[in-house]
């Protein structure tokens, strides 16, 4: 199937073209374009992002990576827009007045090139990221899906079948990063900078002379809290007084431990209470580009015989359009007559699994 995706539900604008054969299980996915401009810097002023700049600059973008996945695309593979099978969009969940700008955009160009236009799930995109790696999905699987907007643990009992197991009841692992970073002098976005420097103190065997809580821990659900850990951090920052280059190193380590420890923890509860160990441990959204992230998994797997772990490409960790052609690719799959569809599609901001 060749697929034109287009993703605008967050900061990220994107749009990719995809030649997408094969069983779901290990598709091969050929990426004829892909194309992605981050506003992360633009919104950085306002401390998170603002739906209406999103907006503007989706529109504003939009265009203009159109134009360079087609040329991508012709040059590679002779491709045009007469040999597309469909258009997929991000339809949430995500910023209303960003997903309406990639929607409007994905049903005009269906109307030019008489193409079906699908609506995509952006949660379905990051599970599915993980496909253009040369590795076999197999179900069930039960995956973590960790963004700046999204802390979520997800069973996957089939392709296009999940249950929603538990979820953040207030910010975000990658918001959690993010604030602390602010409070810590460390530019937007957090992660990045808390893991740098967390892994400069583990290199040199440093560690913290502080300990903050591991919220929700023993809470009885599979859900989470980071805002408790930000308060915490709060405190202790105004304790220890300046903050030094060392105390900038100490406790990023000593957050980003909390962050993982928590993180793994309710993962192996999740994975313990299922009736039959999954077979797949799927780690995705834009904390899964965290390398200590992906070793601290890594052990937990180990724990479990016959489980894989399965991370998208880091590029893939973050949002793309790429994932949102593969979840597109699956929903199709499963579900040919969504292509016979008339109905307008609408923005959902709170889309979920069930
Ligand atoms: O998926 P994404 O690009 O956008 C959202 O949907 O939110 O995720 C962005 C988030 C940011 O909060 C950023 O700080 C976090 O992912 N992030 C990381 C790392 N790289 C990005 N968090 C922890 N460690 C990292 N290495
Ligand atoms: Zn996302």
């Amino acid at each position: 199937m060749r697929i034109l995706s287009i993703e605008t539900s967050c900061d990220e604008t994107a749009i990719a073209i995809l030649d997408i054969t094969g069983p779901l299980e290990r598709p091969e996915v050929k990426v004829l374009g892909n194309a992605l401009y981050s506003q992360a810097k633009l919104h950085e002023q306002y401390g998170g992002v603002f739906p209406m700049l999103a907006k503007r600059e989706h529109e504003k973008n939009l265009p203009i990576l159109l134009e360079q996945v087609l040329a991508h695309a012709e040059k590679l593979e002779g491709f045009l827009p007469s040999q597309l099978d469909f258009i997929t969009v991000t339809v949430g969940p995500g910023l209303e007045p960003a997903l309406w700008t990639g929607i409007t955009f994905a049903e005009e160009l269906g109307r030019k090139w008489e193409k079906p236009v699908v609506g995509a799930n952006h949660m379905e995109g990051h599970i599915y990221s993980i496909m253009t790696q040369a590795a076999t999905l197999q179900l069930p699987a039960i995956a973590l899906l960790v963004s700046g907007g999204h802390t979520e643990i997800v069973e996957v009992k089939d392709f296009g079948s999940y249950k929603l197991l538990g979820h953040t009841v207030d910010d975000a692992a990658g918001e959690a990063f993010d604030k602390c970073a602010r409070m810590l002098g460390l530019p937007y976005p957090g992660g990045p900078q808390i893991g740098k420097l967390a892994q400069e103190a583990r290199d040199a065997k440093r560690g913290a002379s502080f300990k903050l809580p591991r919220p929700m821990l023993n809470s009885g659900n599979l859900n989470f809290s980071f805002s408790g850990l930000k308060t915490a951090v709060l405190y202790k920052l105004r304790e220890l007084g300046d903050v030094t280059p060392a105390i900038q190193e100490e406790m990023a380590y000593e957050f980003e431990e909390a962050v993982m420890d928590v993180l793994t923890s309710k993962m192996r509860q999740a994975i313990e209470a299922q009736d039959e160990i999954p077979k797949s441990l799927i780690i995705a959204g834009g904390v899964a580009a965290s390398s200590y992230l992906r070793e601290r998994f890594e052990k937990l797997v180990q724990e479990f015989p016959g489980m894989t772990l399965l991370a998208p490409t880091r590029e893939l960790s973050t949002d793309n359009a790429v994932m949102i052609g593969l979840a597109a690719y699956v929903m199709v799959s499963k579900q040919p007559s969504a292509l016979l569809s008339h109905e307008a599609l609408r923005a959902s901001g709170n889309l979920s699994f069930s």
